[in-house]
């Protein structure tokens, strides 16, 4: 767990947040391989993405097949939560996943996707 931290730690440094000034890091965890992504803000705010998003593109685009375990940092008072729309990717990606939250106090919280979005809308839908 602590490993996956500090590589959320080392994604967090590459944020580009000058718009909100909140840098977050993220780290998966995929197939014995390590995916990090941190937020990339726009000067058109609402195509900023989150360091999640950045992580999770990462991951599949080069051929993670199976996203074991999750860790977000942010410099939050509490341990920090992915946002609705990182949850429902997720859901969609890696609902078994194990998401460790956290803050530069090493605070943390642990639960899973399905966890984190319940009653969730997903591709079981489709299928009617
Ligand atoms: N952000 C993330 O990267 N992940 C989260 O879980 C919450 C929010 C980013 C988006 C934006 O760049 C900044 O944090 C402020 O919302």
């Amino acid at each position: 767990m602590n490993q996956l931290i500090e590589e959320a730690k080392k994604a967090r440094e590459f944020a580009h947040a000058k718009y909100s000034n909140f840098k977050v890091g993220a780290a998966f965890e995929a197939d014995g391989r390590i995916y990090r992504g941190s937020n990339v803000e726009s000067s058109s705010y609402g195509l900023s993405i989150c360091a999640e998003r950045v992580a999770l593109t990462k991951a599949l685009s080069e051929g993670a097949k199976s996203i074991s375990r999750i860790a977000i940092i942010a410099d939050t008072k509490a341990p920090v939560s992915p946002c609705g729309a990182c949850r429902q990717l997720l859901l969609d990606y890696a609902p078994d996943a194990e998401v460790i939250m956290t803050n530069l106090q090493g605070d943390t919280k642990v639960m899973t996707v399905s966890e984190l979005l319940p009653f969730a809308f997903s591709d079981k839908d489709l299928k009617g």
